[in-house]
């Protein structure tokens, strides 16, 4: 198969080109590097600098790659962002995929991958999260994520395209400093961030109804998301490939919850610093815990996480590091 993959200098999307091609498969880059980075992809592997609402450059790029399936990555991410900037967020996450899908179907490529996100439950209110809990999105972000996976789902089952979408939980480590994560958006940089600045990390409310009152989540390795990527994009093959196509919607997580203040201890023994955190009050809008149940994707492919806690945040700081420089 030979994959487009879009946002492929992104955090992410760089970890599923180096799983993708180190699986054997043909992959070229579309990226318009609005937040993504050309070092993080791999020489030889072909980057198109461009955006996915470009439907000339799309066409070219399918036909002249011979592009048999689609890994869609790309697209904007902030939850903040988005509550000030809705338009661009619908426009870019929206607007990016109808154009990219209209593409895709016209090309006759037979199978697609789409990166959601667990922002389309919103404040779940249950122990684990299945994929048949309620999906109300809290932002005009998660909202994108949940109307895009209708969107996947509908032009999949009307133009003959086997698809998934990926619910990712929260993403965290590099598979090397120089893919790490650049944002500082998701708490484990935001603590770094903190140290650097010689300042204690901060710990949005502690009266929550969790077992230490901190908020818990589901932290899931770069790594092991990519490998997601992969097992999902063989099923894909194998069921576009049988004529039959179908939809699968799987989340991505590690099952196991990791309170805030563990996190922060962590971030404290791996990193040899000092984290005696500040508990400010609560954000709005935080749920008290998120976390995956991850036994369909486990079931449908065979898929589990292998990567702890651990693992991120060490390969997270030596990226930072690496960028910032230690300042012990
Ligand atoms: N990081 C997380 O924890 C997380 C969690 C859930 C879902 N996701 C989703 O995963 C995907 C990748 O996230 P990431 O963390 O790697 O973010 P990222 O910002 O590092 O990557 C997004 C990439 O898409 C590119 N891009 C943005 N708009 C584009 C456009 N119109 N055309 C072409 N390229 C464009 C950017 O340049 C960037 O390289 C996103 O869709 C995001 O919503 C991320």
């Amino acid at each position: 198969m030979t994959y487009l993959i879009t946002g492929g200098a992104g955090y992410i999307g760089a970890h599923v080109v180096r799983a993708m091609t180190a699986a054997g498969e043909r992959v070229v880059v579309l990226d318009d590097l609005s937040t993504g980075h050309a070092h993080r992809v791999p020489e030889g592997v072909p980057l198109v600098v461009g955006s996915v609402l470009d439907r000339e450059l799309l066409d070219r790029t399918l036909a002249g790659h011979a592009v048999t399936g689609v890994v869609h990555l790309a697209g904007k991410k902030q939850v903040g962002e988005s509550v000030e900037l809705p338009l661009h967020y619908y426009g870019e996450n929206i607007g990016g995929l109808t154009v990219l899908l209209e593409a895709v179907a016209a090309a006759g490529v037979r199978s697609f991958l789409f990166s959601s996100s667990a922002s389309v439950y919103g404040m779940p209110d249950v122990d684990l999260v299945t994929e048949a809990t309620p999906c109300r999105p809290m932002s005009p972000y998660g909202e994108t994520k949940l109307a895009g996976e209708w969107l996947v789902r509908a032009a999949g089952r009307a133009h003959g395209i086997a698809t998934a979408c990926l619910r990712y939980f929260n993403v965290a480590g590099a598979a090397g400093p120089e893919l790490a994560d650049t944002g500082v958006f998701n708490l484990v940089p935001m603590v770094f961030e903190r140290l650097d600045a010689g300042e204690a990390p901060r710990i949005f409310g502690d009266d929550y109804a969790t077992p230490d009152g901190t908020c818990v989540r589901d932290y899931i390795h770069v790594e092991d998301v990519a490998d997601a990527h992969l097992a999902a994009a063989h099923k894909l093959a194998a069921w576009a490939g049988s004529g039959e196509p179908r939809d699968l919607t799987v989340n991505i997580g590690r099952g196991e919850g990791v309170s805030v203040a563990e996190m922060v201890a962590l971030i404290g023994e791996v990193t040899g610093r000092t984290t005696e955190p500040v508990v400010t009050p609560r954000r709005p809008g935080d749920p008290a815990g998120v976390v995956a149940s991850a036994d369909l994707i486990a079931a449908e492919l065979g898929w589990k996480a292998r990567r702890d806690v651990r693992d991120m945040v060490a390969s997270a700081w030596a990226g930072w590091t690496a960028r910032h420089g230690a300042t012990v």
